[in-house]
């Protein structure tokens, strides 16, 4: 069974936890886009680990994870991770694979979303994570990027590397005043890493279909989430890469033919970070209740996440916009101990009700939720491992979800343990 698994808000969901269990499952671990602006916790064996670039499958003995062409791929990053897994015994040997046209992110990329986010007014700014991940999706896309198979002909990287750095220092220098790069030491940092970064790659399209007609099972790990998706997320508030399910057919390179699910991952509430609205944020004093109960900060950069109601608007785009099979619900037991529980079914937008979120950004900055208040439950969730167990009113909350979605909620977290999981 081939799956893909989604984010299907603002990211941060708890993918890490539901990919570590579907991992068991599969075989072969699949990330195709975004690059180490996401961080994936899983708690496993008692311990913590918190993977940016790396398939969280990889804590599983025996599965093989392939960091797809989508990816952008800071060789710095990557070699930190395999590092780490390594000193806490978890060899990569053998069983983990990058595209070979997977794009490289090098140090300007990150040197000018930093810069990018500085100096841009409060209204222009995105909250990146700035890890560089959107200046070397640009250069992709302008086509002044450059691969992991460009490594393989020395002479051939430094021409471009040149050539690329070159119109960067242009930039840097009269945009930013900044004294530019040296692509000396950028081309000599590459040079040391160009042997063992080519020991990871490979056809990674082929080898995946080679592993379909094996008859192998694939789990697509998603990074971020539908709503930071570049084309069908909150715009220009995103990510720079397609976190939605054709990501992960165009981040791979294998046929959309081959895939049998998709899987939708939510959260019992809504969160997000870095800027853009969040129509349904909490007060807050409620924010701060759940932020703490919830520990809603940044994997990545430890940035506080803002948090609020569940927001059906968007999360039914989600569904519908990537075919959600099953939906995995995550962080249930946070939602205890609340009198009431608010989802937003509709905006209200300059006098109109939308049941969709409007695409102008003016326009979704100004839209006002429509609330539907349920009775909340004041039980502790996180010791409950069968349906029947669950209060009336945490069946219902679930209940409405699945009919304000139209899709089914098969999975429900209620604690980060493996144990803490129903599946229903
Ligand atoms: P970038 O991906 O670093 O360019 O950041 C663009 C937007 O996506 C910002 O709002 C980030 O906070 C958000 N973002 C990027 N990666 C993640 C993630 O893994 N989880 C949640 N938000 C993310």
């Amino acid at each position: 069974m081939n799956r893909i698994l989604i984010g299907a808000q603002w990211g941060d969901e708890g993918k890490g936890k539901i990919i570590d269990l579907l991992a068991q499952k599969s075989d072969v671990i699949v990330r195709f886009q975004g690059g180490n602006n996401a961080g994936h916790t899983v708690k496993f064996d008692e311990e913590t680990f918190i993977l940016h670039l790396i398939p969280s499958g990889i804590l599983h003995p025996g599965k093989v994870c392939v960091i797809g062409n989508g990816v952008v791929l800071d060789p710095k990053a990557f070699f930190e991770e395999v590092d780490m897994l390594a000193s806490k015994g978890v060899s990569v040997k053998g069983r983990l694979f990058i595209s070979e046209q997977a794009h490289l992110l090098f140090p300007y990329h990150r040197l000018m979303d930093g810069l990018k986010e500085e100096s841009a007014k409060q209204k222009g700014k995105i909250g990146t994570t700035k890890r560089g991940i959107g200046p070397c999706y640009a250069d992709k896309v302008a086509r002044t990027g450059i691969r992991v198979c460009d490594l393989k002909d020395l002479r051939f990287f430094k021409e471009r590397l040149g050539a690329v750095i070159a119109e960067k220092n242009e930039v840097l220098k009269k945009i930013y005043g900044h004294p530019g790069l040296s692509v000396k030491k950028i081309f000599e940092e590459f040079k040391t890493y160009r042997r063992r970064l080519l020991s990871f790659s490979k056809d990674t399209s082929l080898f995946l279909h080679e592993a379909a007609r094996k008859k192998k099972d694939i789990l697509f790990e998603g990074a971020q989430g539908t709503m930071l998706d570049v084309d069908h997320g909150t715009y220009p508030y995103v990510t720079s890469s397609n976190a939605s399910v054709g990501g992960a057919i165009s981040g791979s390179g294998l046929s959309p033919t081959l895939i049998d699910k998709v899987i939708g991952v939510v959260k019992a509430y809504t969160t997000r970070v870095g800027e853009g609205p969040l129509p349904t944020q909490f007060s807050p004093k409620l924010m701060k209740y759940i932020q703490t109960k919830g520990e809603e900060f940044g994997a990545t950069t430890g940035r506080p996440r803002r948090c609020g109601w569940f927001d059906a608007v968007v999360t039914r785009h989600s569904v519908r916009i990537n075919g959600i099979n099953e939906i995995a619900m995550m962080k249930l037991d946070v939602l205890s101990g609340l009198q009431e529980i608010k989802i937003a079914t509709s905006y209200r937008v300059g006098g109109k009700t939308m049941r969709t979120y409007p695409h102008a950004t003016s326009e979704f900055e100004r839209a006002r939720p429509v609330y539907e208040t349920m009775k909340g439950w004041q039980e502790d969730l996180s010791q409950i491992r069968r349906w029947k167990d669950f209060p009336p009113n945490t069946k219902k909350y679930i209940r409405r979800l699945e009919t304000l979605l139209e899709a089914p909620v098969k999975i429900v977290s209620v604690g980060s343990k493996r144990a803490q999981t129903l599946f229903l």
